[in-house]
């Protein structure tokens, strides 16, 4: 049996790993390491035997917390992080002690006990592009990160390659586009506009909705991060993408068809300070090299199923969107 170790694996992304993992591994054991802050839920984690999955509640900048899980496992998915680029405008310190402080935690820890990791980070610390720039963001390409999230994310991959190079931690490291899909959080786009939507009140566009993203389902990222766990070279830099560039007026339209309301029916609201224009990723080394392929290429297909998950799961979030559409009042957004 191997033992993995998933931080942030109570939160969208690192959720949406474990239930993958459990299901195409079963002779796995993983045991998640979460802080458990405004953006972890245990309810993400339900229906697992306890012989295969535990639950450890810790912050990974706790140095012994962290040295104890990662000493009692063969591999550590790092997903641990503070996610959302609106909270990093307005509160950045907390970015720089999980992203940074946290993941040098963890490099220490995987470096004394010489154990194997892999760290997801983001396309966002490639900047972005120009709407009609036909080069898409490569392993190779300039780190140039705009925001507190996406700079401390930079921050975080450097520490890795350093310490892949300098030290022989046996790391890979994969830089996502755009997730969507069941858990994610109500402060990120899509699901806010879904439970706008739900609650009777309008999507809220950030500026003219010209900004493009490149959607990827969160299922398509799992097998990803997995095919490059067991399959990736050492001190590597993966991009995961699924082609799925479209701006966000598009979304916004195809939300409100998809939940049977007029396309016209959102309205703009304040713009993000320093948003980036575009992201879009080249995933040709991860197809080639390890015969990734992603199998939710329908977006819109994805994107029914994901309205659908959040018109079945109120429960789950209501309680998180009143305070998040606190904050964004305060913002005007
Ligand atoms: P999320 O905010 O939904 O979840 C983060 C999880 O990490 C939560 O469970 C939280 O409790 C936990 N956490 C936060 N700080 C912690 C700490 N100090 N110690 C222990 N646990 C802590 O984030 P997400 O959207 O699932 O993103 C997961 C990872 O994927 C992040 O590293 C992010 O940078 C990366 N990523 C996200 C996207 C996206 O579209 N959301 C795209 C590419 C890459
Ligand atoms: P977000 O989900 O915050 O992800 P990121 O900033 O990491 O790409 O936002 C996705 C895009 O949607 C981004 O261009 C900002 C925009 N946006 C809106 O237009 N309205 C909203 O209510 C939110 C939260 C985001």
């Amino acid at each position: 049996m191997r033992k993995i170790v998933v931080t942030g694996g109570a939160g969208f992304i690192g959720s949406n790993f474990v239930h993958y993992v459990y299901k195409e591994r079963p002779d796995w054991h993983i045991t998640v390491y979460d802080a458990l802050t405004y953006a972890g839920n245990k309810e993400n984690l339900k229906g697992f035997d306890e012989n295969r999955f535990s639950f450890v509640e810790a912050n990974i900048c706790d140095e012994q917390a962290i040295d104890e899980a990662v000493s009692n496992c063969d591999a550590v998915v790092h997903f641990a992080a503070e996610s959302h680029n609106d909270n990093s405008l307005a509160n950045p310190w907390p970015f720089v002690e999980t992203n940074v402080v946290g993941t040098f935690r963890i490099l220490e820890a995987t470096r004394k006990h010489n154990k194997r990791l892999h760290h997801i980070s983001t396309d966002e610390v490639y900047g972005d592009l120009e709407l009609n720039d036909p080069n898409k963001f490569k392993e190779t390409t300039a780190y140039n990160p705009s925001s507190p999230y996406s700079s401390t994310k930079a921050g975080s991959d450097m520490l890795v390659r350093a310490w892949a190079r300098s030290f022989g931690v046996k790391a890979t490291i994969s830089n996502c586009s755009n997730n969507y899909g069941p858990y994610q959080h109500v402060e990120k786009f899509i699901p806010r506009q879904i439970t706008e939507i739900l609650q009777g009140r309008k999507p809220k566009l950030y500026g003219s909705g010209e900004n493009v993203r490149d959607w990827i389902h969160t299922e398509d990222h799992s097998s990803a991060v997995l095919a490059i766990l067991e399959k990736g070279t050492m001190g590597e830099t993966y991009m995961i993408g699924a082609n799925g560039e479209k701006n966000n007026k598009e979304v916004v339209e195809l939300i409100l068809e998809l939940m049977g309301k007029d396309s016209s029916d959102y309205e703009h609201v304040n713009d993000r300070p320093g948003h980036d224009l575009r992201y879009a990723i080249d995933s040709t080394k991860l197809r080639t090299e390890l015969g990734w392929e992603p199998k939710y290429t329908d977006f819109r297909a994805g994107l029914k199923d994901t309205i659908d998950w959040y018109k079945n799961n109120r429960s789950w979030w209501e309680p998180q969107k009143v305070v998040t559409e606190e904050k964004y009042k305060k913002l005007g957004r």
